[in-house]
Parts: structure tokens; sequence; C-alpha cells
């Protein structure tokens, strides 16, 4: 696990729930208080892979570290670790849905028919992902939110906790909607987030 703070304890925790992985340890700039081995700072991450540490899971959360998450892929990817997608089992994901690399689904997100949802994303605990969405590499939909059908996110979009996105809107990329928000319509290019309308 590279880097040990709240999003990496509630990822560690799916992973034991899922008894497919075993945790090596885990990278931080400094060690904390963890049930797992502090390995090191992050430069001795290529020793890790070398000594057969294959897959990464990067546990930094996202509402603004969305960069550092983004750096710390292409980091770990040049040295060649792969990215396991990490879905709680009481997760819902539909047979026909599609998820990227190192995708985390936590705890009772739902993601439904044709949905597909890009590398290095977030789906957060009860987040639902309804049909035939489609959600960038390296979005984040927080705790709760919930996309209706057929919602379009661009890349590394942030979806606060328990806001709605009616049913076919688009969401630019990199933009916010703030927690609790409902999104029915109208322009949205350009705006930081967005109040209830
Ligand atoms: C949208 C958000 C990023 C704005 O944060 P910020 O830039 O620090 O903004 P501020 O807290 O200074 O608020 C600015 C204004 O927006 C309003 N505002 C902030 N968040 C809001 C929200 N979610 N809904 C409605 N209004 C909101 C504030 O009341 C304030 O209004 P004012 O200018 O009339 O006083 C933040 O409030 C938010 O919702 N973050 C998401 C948190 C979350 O979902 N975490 C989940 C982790 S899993």
């Amino acid at each position: 696990m590279v880097g040990y703070g709240g999003h990496a304890k509630s990822i560690a925790d799916c992973i034991e729930r899922g008894k497919q992985y075993h945790i090596a340890g885990y990278t931080d700039i400094q060690e904390a208080e963890a049930p797992y081995a502090y390995l090191g700072a992050d430069d001795i991450l290529a020793g890790c892979f070398r000594r057969g540490i294959l897959n990464a899971v990067i546990g930094i959360g996202y509402l603004g570290k969305g960069e550092l998450r983004q750096k710390l892929y292409w980091r770990l990817k040049d040295i060649g670790f792969r990215f396991p997608v990490i879905s709680d089992p009481s997760a819902i994901i539909s047979e026909s849905a599609q998820i990227g690399e190192g995708t985390f689904v936590g705890k009772g997100a739902i993601i439904n028919a044709e949905a597909y949802v890009g590398k290095m994303c977030i789906i957060n605990s009860a987040a639902v992902v309804e049909h035939e969405c489609k959600v960038g590499d390296f979005s984040h939909i927080a705790v709760g939110a919930v996309l209706c059908g057929q919602v379009s996110l661009g890349e590394a979009a942030f979806i606060g906790a328990g806001a709605t996105i009616i049913q076919g809107q688009k969401i630019s990329a990199h933009q916010i909607i703030g927690a609790g928000m409902t999104i029915r319509g109208c322009e949205n290019e350009g705006m930081v987030w967005k109040r209830h309308i």
C-alpha cells in the first residue's frame, strides 16, 4: 500500500475481507500506527518491486490530492507495478460493467449494468453508479453519492458525499460537485463546483 491515511484503512479492510491478497506493508513519509509493516518512504518502491511485491494500491484519498495520486500512479507504472481492482465483498457489480485497473469499490457500493468505470477511480462506500454511466479515470465518487443512469464524468472528477447527479448529465473533467448537491442540468463547464439547483 502506498500511503497509509484514512482512505488506506478503508481499502485495507476491504482487502482483508476479500481474502484474495496479502498486504505486505505500506510506504509513507513516516511510520504510522498500523497493523502492517512499514516498508519505508516512496523511494524504496522500486526495491519492493524487485523483491517480488508486484501489486500496488494507492491509499491516498482524492479531494485536493488528485495530482499526487496521478503522479504516483505513473511513477509506479514505470517501475512495473500492477494495480488490481479492489472491491469489498459487499459491493454489487454487474457482470456487464467494466472497471479499470486500480479502481477501488467500497462497502455496499453498486455499479450497475453496462457502466464503465475507468482506471484508478474511487467508488466509495454506498455510492451508486447506475446503468450505462461512464466514469473517467482518476475520478472519485464519495460516500453515498448517486450517479443516475447514463451520467458521464470526465477524468479526475469529484462527486461529493451524498450528491445526486440526475440521469444523462455530463460532468466535466476535474469538476468538483459539493457534498449533498443535486445536479439536474444546465451548463456546468468551467465551474469549480455547483450549488443545489
Ligand atoms: C464543495 C467544497 C469542495 C467547497 O469547499 P471550499 O472551497 O472550502 O468552500 P467553502 O467551505 O469555503 O464554502 C464556500 C461557499 O460554498 C458553500 N458550500 C460549500 N460546500 C457546499 C455544499 N456542499 N453545498 C452547498 N453549499 C456549499 C458554503 O456555504 C460557502 O457559501 P458562502 O460563500 O455563501 O458563505 C466542499 O464544501 C465539499 O462539499 N467537499 C466535499 C466533501 C466530501 O464529499 N467528502 C467526502 C469524502 S469521502
